[in-house]
Formats: C-alpha cells, structure tokens, sequence
C-alpha cells in the first residue's frame, strides 16, 4: 500500500529512546491498525465489483475529501434530497458515514466479512485514498467515474500534523521537523504524496471521461464554478432553472466548513473507526502553513516539489 509505513517510523524513533511498556503498546496497537489497513485494501482488490455508474472519491488523506464526498453526494442525490431540506441526511451524518471509504469503512471490519454492497442505492458513492495504479482491476475496466481532489503540499502537510497529533495516543510522540521529514521523504500510508497525485493526474489526462482532477484551493477560490464542472462530470449537469432556483448555491451552503462544522453529528460523533469527526474540520483555510513552517523547511520543501513534479506537467 505505501512505500513506506508511517508506523515503522514511530516504532523506530520510540524504541531507541524509552521503552516504556505503555508506549510499545501504543505502537503495536498501531501497527495492528496498520496490519488491518493492508488487509482491507487487499480485500477490497479482490472482491469489489464495480458498477459502471459507480463514483469514486479519491485523495490523500487532509486535501479536502471531507468537502468534496459531501458536495458529490449532495448534487448527485438532488433530485431524492432536497439540498435546502431540514431533513437532509448531510445534517444528521457524516460524509464519511454517507460516502464510506473501501479501506476503512467497507473492508476494514476486524471481523473481515466481505459486504454485500449489491443493494446500496445507485449511484454508489465510495472513497479511498489508495493510489490509482492499486485500485481494483474492476475499478479500471469499468466505466464508473473518479473525482480526485489534492492539495498544495505545504497546506496538506500542516493539516496532516495537526491531525495525526491529535488522532494519536498520547503515548505516540514527534516533532514538526521529524515529521516533517518523513513527509518530505515520501512516508506515508498512502505512499509520497507525490506518487499518489501524480497518479491520478497522469491517469486524468489519458481518461478524462473517467478521472475529473481537482484541487482543493480552486475548490475554495471558485466553489459555484467548480460544482458546475462536478455536476457535467457526473453526467448530472444544472438545469438554468436550478442554478436560476438557488440549488447551486444551498448545495455550497450546505456543505460548507462553517455549516458542517457546526453539525451536532460533527461535534460528537464518529464515522471513520477510530476518528472523531471533530478533528476533520479545523480551519479550512488556504496558507496557514506560513505559520509553522520556518525558511529552511519552505526552501527543503519547495526542492522535493521541483524535484518530484518538475518533470511533469502538473503544478500546484
Ligand atoms: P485544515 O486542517 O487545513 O483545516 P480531509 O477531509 O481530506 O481529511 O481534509 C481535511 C481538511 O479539509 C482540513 O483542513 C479541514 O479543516 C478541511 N475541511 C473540512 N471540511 C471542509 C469544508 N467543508 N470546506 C473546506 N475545507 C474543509
């Protein structure tokens, strides 16, 4: 799944120095999570049966999915939900629980029980943050659609930080520089962040009736834009008289950070294992990097993205 394990790095930087029976357990739960991640991604290649009216939302974890699961299901499921409804299902869950992750939610159960996702209401609406070439090979032969969303890396890595101290047992320690450092040497459970976009972006390129590439600062710049270019993707465009009706716009105002984040269901609640919901809305805001990072982390990280992207065309 990932070239290298965010975990092993934690066993290794803990062992060296305490050695406390707490910590090691902390780590071995970790690397017991871990364990159940790679057995649910390969339970997922093996045994999910894509649809050709499937969509799949994909990412690196901290890029916006949170955001942009909730925009698709709610302009997909128009039609069934009303968007500006006191009753919509986005008030009272999650968008993880509304749209669940292959490798979290679905295959990710300790029992390993293979779900019957055969009745789900189509279309189906699912997520990952599995890297395009790991994908199911039903995933790749069939027509069902991807929406990718990344995001700057320096933004991404902050969010990251801020989530996986937070997410962490206590017992579990780092820095910003160590961490920093095992993102700028491309450790992550998803594999370097850059691989993970390229991937998508390139697979973009050659199929773009099969992959929409987006990014989470356009996304913000420009919502009522990007959400048009969503709907046409999905094959569900605006009518004039639903953009002239203010659809549009209770679909972003719905979805919107300030609105999800006040949701008791976001407060309290849990769809993914072992995250609070809480913790997946911060500030939601572009450049909040420049308040962590100091120069020298600017200058190393600014060389691994003309290094890793500098021979493509992508840019952020
Ligand atoms: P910050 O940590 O920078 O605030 P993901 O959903 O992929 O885990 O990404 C989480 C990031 O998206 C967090 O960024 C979070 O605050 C932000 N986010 C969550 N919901 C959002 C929304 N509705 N609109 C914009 N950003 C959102």
């Amino acid at each position: 799944m990932a070239e290298t394990s965010m975990t092993n790095k934690f066993t290794k930087t803990e062992s060296n120095g305490h050695g406390k029976k707490e910590k090691e357990e902390a780590l071995i739960s970790e690397e017991e999570k871990l364990s159940l991640k790679v057995q649910a991604t390969i339970s997922f290649q093996k045994h999910f049966q894509a649809k050709h009216n499937d969509i799949v939302i994909a990412s690196l974890p901290k890029s916006g999915t949170t955001w942009l699961k909730a925009l698709a299901f709610a302009t997909v499921k128009r039609h069934r939900f009303i968007p500006s409804s006191q009753n919509h299902p986005l008030l009272n869950s999650n968008s993880h629980t509304i749209v669940p992750y292959f490798e979290f939610n679905i295959y990710g159960g300790e029992d390993n029980v293979i779900p019957d996702l055969s009745t789900i209401p189509e279309p189906r609406i699912f997520g990952t943050h599995i890297p395009f070439p790991s994908l199911s090979h039903s995933i790749h032969n069939s027509n069902c659609k991807i929406m990718y969303i990344c995001r700057n890396p320096f933004d991404a890595f902050i969010s990251h930080w801020h989530f996986f101290k937070t997410i962490l047992p206590s017992s579990v320690t780092f820095s910003l520089e160590e961490a920093f450092e095992w993102y700028c040497e491309g450790t992550h459970f998803f594999g370097p962040f850059w691989s993970n976009i390229l991937g998508y972006w390139e697979a973009s390129k050659d199929t773009p009736n099969k992959i929409l590439f987006l990014k989470y600062e356009e996304l913000k710049a420009n919502t009522n834009f990007e959400l048009k270019k969503i709907a046409q993707f999905l094959d569900c465009p605006f009518s004039e008289e639903e953009e002239s009706g203010g659809v549009i716009d209770s679909i972003i105002e719905l979805c919107s950070f300030k609105k999800m984040k006040e949701l008791e269901i976001n407060k309290s609640g849990k769809a993914v294992q072992f995250v609070e919901n809480k913790h997946l809305f911060r500030k939601g805001e572009i450049g909040d990097w420049v308040n962590y990072f100091s120069p020298s982390m600017t200058e190393k990280l600014s060389k691994v993205i003309e290094e890793k992207f500098g021979g493509s065309d992508f840019s952020f």
